[in-house]
């Protein structure tokens, strides 16, 4: 494993994602660890990452007692580098000019990180302290105009530093200096392959369950598809999959969970129909929080009455049901690692809130990976390219994409405006380069328009494509006007009671990507 060791702000996940693209495994640590329990995971390589503190800061983190003395080969990347640099007895510097973006560096002596790269070469920057003077026993390898320490490198003691950061893309050499540092300082092996990491999670998920049963809610999402295919894969049809199909759907996915995944996995499956209760408890409800709660609720009464169900059936034998399956991400596990209370900005809901009586161990095979990770290791289990591929979608389905009551009729009219959206994004080839692309109804807006020389009262729809890396922030992506016009068209002659769609265009922040 590489550590990368996390000095705060988002540069250590990228980081770890980047590593790992390289095929070797890495995780996140914080710097508040402890050098020996760094070292217990036996690291074949650290790296300390950016961060948004200056070295003169009182409380700015600094590198743990011992941390640079492990022998183990350390590459220090902006704040880490700066971090490196000060603890060695090198000079850092609070300076008048600030590096921020895209800035060329010169270098000096390829060193190893550096090595038949251009002498001149567009790196990215972010700082505005930097380090004058690198410690003894250091060469110098790359200076920009304003940073005399852009680049160093003490090889015999396996410490390397870059003020740029080698993660972004706009580090055109980027990834081949992570390279140099894993494979050629670092004596890395780029063994971290999906089929690896299925073979490993196979097993490891037999070494958990021993011979119990597992359940597992299936969301349509890919996450617990893996999850799930990952599982059945270990113990068979000791796994059984609960789907409630809460009437909240797009179309065609439930059909796609019932046959394609069946198809593709051979899984066990129950299937919950509660439509009817769905929407009769969301009767009347046109407050979005209110919608959630209660859609949470319901799905947690529904999930509970066929785990017990499921549970009944087989206990007393051998093999009663013991183990959830969740779809746990890396990311929500490194956040809620964080400490931090983050603000309640919308109440979201997934299996995770079962009942405390409902007692169940946790198998989570996807805790140490990333959303593409994911999807990379779902293609290497064989599963269909629309489960792989799909957009996330959040559990309280379209009745958060209905502005105003929910209602059988208006979840009908939304349900064929977002099928023949996401028809045209996919025939455009542009669904993996879109995050999500939810289409909002609102419910309780008409507008006055014309068609076939009459006047018409409708609804309006409104687009909300966007693009992201993680769902925290996201960006409203410019679709091609002739792609959002074949939607519009279509949309308002297909759909009779819709006569008007708009294009959202707010950024998150601060806008969110649902509406509700
Ligand atoms: P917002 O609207 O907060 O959404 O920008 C961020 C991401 O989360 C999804 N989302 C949910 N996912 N349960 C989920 O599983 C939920 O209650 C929920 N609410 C929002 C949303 O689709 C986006 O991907």
């Amino acid at each position: 494993t590489v550590l990368v060791v996390d000095f705060g702000a988002q540069y250590a996940q990228l980081i770890a994602r980047r590593v790992r693209e390289c095929n070797v495994f890495s995780e996140i640590v914080p710097c508040t660890m402890p050098v020996e329990e760094m070292l217990a995971k036996r690291p074949k390589a650290i790296i300390l990452s950016g961060g948004p503190a200056s070295v003169y800061e009182d409380g700015a983190p600094s590198a743990p007692e011992g941390l640079l003395e492990t022998g183990v080969p350390t590459l220090g990347i902006c704040y880490g580098h700066q971090v490196m640099a000060q603890a060695l007895g090198g000079v850092v510097e609070n300076s008048d000019v600030a590096e921020y973006g895209r800035t060329d560096i010169e270098v000096i002596d390829g060193g190893v990180l550096l090595s038949g790269l251009p002498a001149k070469q567009p790196v990215w920057m972010s700082h505005r302290d930097h380090t004058s003077v690198a410690p003894e026993g250091f060469t110098v390898t790359a200076r920009t105009a304003v940073t005399p320490v852009a680049a160093m490198e003490n090889r015999e003691r396996g410490l390397y530093g870059v003020q740029f950061h080698p993660e972004v893309v706009h580090t055109e050499h980027g990834m081949a200096v992570l390279r140099h540092f894993l494979f050629e300082a670092a004596g890395c092996r780029p063994n971290w392959t999906m089929l690896n990491i299925a073979e490993e999670a196979i097993e490891a998920i037999r070494a958990q369950v021993g011979g119990k049963r597992a359940i597992c809610g299936l969301s349509g999402g890919v996450d617990s598809a893996v999850a799930a295919a990952l599982v059945q894969r270990a113990i068979g049809s000791r796994l059984t999959c609960v789907f409630v199909d809460h009437g909240l759907l797009r179309k065609g996915e439930a059909e796609q969970v019932e046959k394609d995944f069946v198809a593709a996995t051979g899984v066990q499956l129950h299937v919950v129909d509660a439509q009817e209760r769905f929407l009769s408890a969301l009767a009347g409800v046109t407050d979005p929080e209110t919608k959630r709660k209660i859609i949470g609720r319901e799905f947690i009464r529904v999930f509970e009455q066929a785990a017990r169900e499921i549970v009944a059936a087989h206990s007393g034998e051998d093999d009663d049901v013991e183990f959830l399956v969740q779809g746990t991400l890396y990311p929500d596990v490194v956040e809620s690692g964080g400490g931090t209370g983050a603000a309640n900005i919308k109440s979201h809901h997934n299996v995770g809130g079962l009942p405390e009586d409902l007692k169940f161990k946790l198998v989570e095979p996807l805790r140490t990976l990333f959303k593409d990770e994911v999807r990379a290791l779902g293609e290497q289990l064989g599963l269909p390219p629309e489960i792989v591929w799909r957009h996330p979608f959040p559990g309280p389905g379209l009745a958060i994409r209905i502005i105003g009551e929910v209602t059988r009729e208006r979840l009908d009219i939304l349900r064929e405006a977002d099928a023949i959206a996401r028809e045209e994004l996919s025939a455009a080839g542009l669904d993996r380069d879109i995050w999500q692309f939810p289409v909002v109804l609102l419910a309780d807006v008409r507008s006055v328009g014309v068609q076939g020389d009459s006047r018409t009262y409708g609804h309006p729809v409104v687009l909300r494509p966007v693009t992201s890396e993680d769902a925290m922030t996201a960006d409203w992506a410019r679709l091609p006007y002739d792609l959002l016009q074949r939607i519009s068209t279509r949309i308002t002659n297909e759909v009779r009671e819709i006569n008007r769609v708009v294009v959202d265009i707010t950024s998150k922040p601060p806008g969110t990507i649902e509406w509700e």
